[in-house]
């Protein structure tokens, strides 16, 4: 089985991309050969600096190696080591059907909150088809907004299946029920564009400072509160035990407990939670040459796949 993931360095990673892809993600590495990779041509769509876009591509690659991505297991390569992807999404480009595009819920969205309409942001899916089908993908573990697009790299697998021949695998998506949608401070979905995140590797006081905006209605103290209903308890549903949350629910309804106390809990948790990969991710950057030496290996391996893969494709639509 290959299992394939990426992430785009537009910014700092959250704990929704945390729950929803990386620890997804981590636990696949052990059941078949994993590729993740850092999702930069596609950043570009929305980072204009080049200094910010190198940094934060470091950056991701450093925090996924934190979280317990393992080299040894896992490929981890840069979306850009592999410029194969774009030939491919070109050859896609011309069996993608324009209302196929026209329905992302992703670009509608962006148009929406005032994103510059590019024809790259319009073609992200067939760049995002590109990069799942190029490596012959089984499994691709993502959060629930990514699964449309997942939906149209099959759509686009079959439409060349149907009309060169067999040549690609249907992909797909492995969504965790429990954490496919994390929500943000305001309860909404986390998202960086939303700036209602928290950080897996923000510093102490912007965590706690995050975590006490978390927005709640304005019950009392005493009175009793909806668990079922509340945003400090679906966070702190990610980090604590069964008995912990049972716990936390039970002085919801109890009364007599303000939520600022709720929220201390949680993030008393959360520091906790992510204490082991801080004390990993410091080893690391005291090690000057382990990330570029893993990204290096994983290009190597990508590549390997990618044009073995593009072999096939070439060759089935005339091009060589
Ligand atoms: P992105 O930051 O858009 O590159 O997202 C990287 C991965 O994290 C994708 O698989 C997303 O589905 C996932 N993700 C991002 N935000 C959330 C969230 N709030 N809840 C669950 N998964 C998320
Ligand atoms: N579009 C994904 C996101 O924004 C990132 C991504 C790019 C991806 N290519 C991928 C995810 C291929 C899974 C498979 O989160």
């Amino acid at each position: 089985m290959r299992i394939l993931s990426g992430i785009q360095p537009s910014g700092v990673l959250h704990i929704g991309n945390y729950f929803g892809m990386m620890r997804p993600a981590i636990a696949l590495q052990a059941e078949g050969e994993a590729l993740y990779f850092i999702a930069d041509y596609h950043a570009l769509t929305s980072v204009r600096d080049p200094e910010a876009l190198r940094t934060n591509s470091r950056r991701v690659a450093l925090d996924f190696l934190a979280c317990g991505l393992d080299p040894e297991r896992a490929t981890l390569f840069r979306h850009s080591d592999v410029p194969q992807v774009t030939e491919l999404a070109w050859i896609l480009s011309t069996v993608a059907p324009m209302g196929l595009l026209e329905r992302a819920h992703s670009y509608k969205d962006k148009l929406a909150r005032g994103v510059a309409a590019t024809v790259g942001l319009f073609n992200y899916p067939v760049l995002m088809a590109a990069d799942i089908l190029i490596y012959d993908s089984d499994v691709v573990p993502v959060g629930k907004d990514q699964k449309q697009h997942i939906e149209m790299t099959r759509d686009l697998a079959v439409k060349m299946n149907e009309t060169f021949g067999q040549i690609f695998k249907l992909p797909e998506a492995r969504i965790q029920p429990a954490t496919e949608t994390v929500p943000g401070i305001d309860g909404q979905k986390m998202s960086k564009s939303y700036g209602n995140n928290i950080d897996i590797f923000g510093d102490e006081k912007e965590t706690r400072k995050r975590v006490m905006s978390i927005v709640t209605d304005s019950t009392p103290v005493e009175a009793p509160k909806d668990p079922e209903r509340s945003t400090i308890v679906q966070l702190y549903s990610l980090f604590a035990s069964k008995d912990e949350l049972a716990n936390m629910k039970e002085q919801f309804k109890k009364g007599g407990t303000g939520y600022g106390d709720f929220k201390k809990e949680l993030f008393e948790k959360l520091r906790e939670y992510f204490a082991p990969m801080r004390k990993r991710r410091e080893e690391i950057l005291r090690d000057k040459s382990y990330i570029n030496n893993v990204l290096t290996k994983g290009a190597k391996r990508a590549n390997e796949i990618a044009e073995q893969v593009m072999q096939r494709v070439r060759k089935a639509v005339g091009l060589r």
